[in-house]
């Protein structure tokens, strides 16, 4: 049997994982591969106590296991755009293929560092880069194959979802549970990277190129994170029959323009989405041979993330032993066929909105709200104006609109809050029905 020479860079939490999976499941991991796959080096900062690396040549040097010439596919687990971006390229240059969980790496260089890789005649794989342990890139480039793929909607941050159940659920904040994340090494190592909707979009425009063929555009997605959802949105959310979750949404249009955003979304509670709990992550796909599909499964963690690395390195050790031209095409497409659909400015996509606005407590103030709305066409689905707490001179106004551009929602938002019965700003959050 053949040898695929494996080299570790980075043992951290999902490098960690990955090492301990290939030593774990050698048996079934070689026999599905063809081959026998090896960690013959690790490069890392440091052991880590959950490894045993007696077996196995450590090095502190990240650039030897790139420039290691018994290596044939080097794992880049090391996280961040700067020296991650160097050691691929390194590997590269030096004919080693590369898998990575590198979202932000692949989001922003991808298109250039699959320009140098297809120049080197080598690939880069990248599975566990979007929602962990399920395999979604695998399933829209090769299982929904067949079909043009509407829209997906993913609640892709998996740190997000705990955050936003655990308030629900729990009534716990927001900080608390930020921080169990941490310690749980759900979270980026920059926290604000989950919270405010980054690390979603870096996943949002993998997931859109693959969907439609297209080069990766991660500066014209539309990002907003959870950082701002209050308690009582929450709260409001699930008397209303809905659910807040925070959502990268990715849709093509008949004119061949595309909506990239991640935002929170409110989603009515009885759809299988809505139910995605805690860590999660999910992945609705809608294609037009297929329909609705939704895909579930562990979103972040060591062996989740672990094994969507080794379905790479698995994937990749069998085209090893293949010619080129076989392997599957970065983005789904081949590299010629990709084709710039405009992405849309999120000024012009149009959604449902929950609104939420503090009125003071006096007659007359719906009635202002509502003939804003009704002279800027748009039409309230739902309406709860609640009673003012003891001595309070305000009371919460919360509305549900029909579908209208958010351009229109905005100007309607603007007349709002200039008017002087409404303190301080208005909520808004998008609602999506999928
Ligand atoms: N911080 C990420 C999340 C880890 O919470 O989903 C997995 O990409």
């Amino acid at each position: 049997m053949k040898t695929v020479r494996i080299g570790i860079c980075g043992l951290g939490t999902v490098g960690s994982g990955t090492f301990n999976v290939i030593k774990r499941n050698g048996q079934e991991i070689n026999a599905r591969a063809g081959c026998a796959i090896q960690v013959v080096q690790v490069g890392c900062r440091r052991d880590n106590p959950a490894c045993d690396l007696r077996d196995v040549e450590v090095t502190r040097d990240i650039f030897a296991v790139a420039r290691n010439p018994d290596v044939d596919i080097l794992v880049e687990m090391l996280g961040g755009t700067t020296t991650a971006k160097d050691l691929i390229e390194t590997a590269i240059a030096n004919g080693k293929h590369v898998v990575t969980a590198n979202k932000a790496l692949i989001a922003e260089h991808g298109n250039e560092l699959f320009a140098a890789a297809r120049a080197k005649g080598v690939s880069i794989a990248f599975e566990a880069a979007v929602a962990g342990g399920i395999p979604i890139i695998r399933i829209l480039k090769e299982g929904l194959s067949a079909n043009r793929i509407e829209w997906l909607a993913g609640i892709i941050n998996g740190t997000s979802n705990f955050i936003l159940t655990e308030m629900r659920d729990k009534g716990r904040s927001f900080e608390d549970v930020l921080a169990e994340a941490q310690r749980l090494g759900y979270a980026e190592a920059d926290p604000t990277f989950d919270v405010e909707g980054i690390d979603a979009a870096h996943k949002l425009v993998i997931l859109g190129s693959l969907a439609f063929g297209m080069p990766l555009q991660y500066d014209k997605v539309y990002t907003e994170g959870i950082s701002k959802i209050a308690p009582m949105d929450v709260s409001y959310a699930g008397e209303l029959g809905y659910r807040i979750k925070h959502l990268g949404i990715a849709r093509k249009h008949a004119d061949n323009r595309v909506e990239l955003r991640v935002h929170p979304t409110f989603i009515p509670e009885r759809r299988l989405i809505a139910n995605v709990d805690g860590v999660s992550n999910a992945v609705a796909v809608k294609g037009d041979a297929v329909g609705s599909t939704l895909y579930y499964g562990p979103g972040a963690g060591a062996e989740p993330t672990g094994s969507a690395v080794i379905s790479d390195i698995i994937e990749l050790s069998r085209t090893l032993l293949a010619p080129p031209e076989y392997r599957a095409p970065y983005l789904g497409v081949q590299d010629d066929q990709l084709t710039n659909y405009e992405i849309l400015p999120i000024e012009e996509i149009e959604t449902c909105y929950y609104l939420r606005m503090s009125a003071a407590d006096q007659p007359g103030v719906l009635s202002k709200i509502t003939q804003i709305l009704s002279d800027a066409g748009i039409s309230i689905e739902a309406l709860i104006q609640k009673q003012p707490h003891e001595h309070d001179m305000q009371v919460p106004v919360i509305l549900l609109t029909n579908s209208v551009q958010e351009k229109k929602i905005n100007q309607a938002i603007a007349l709002i809050e200039a008017l002087d019965t409404i303190v301080g700003s208005v909520v808004r959050i998008r609602v999506e029905t999928l």
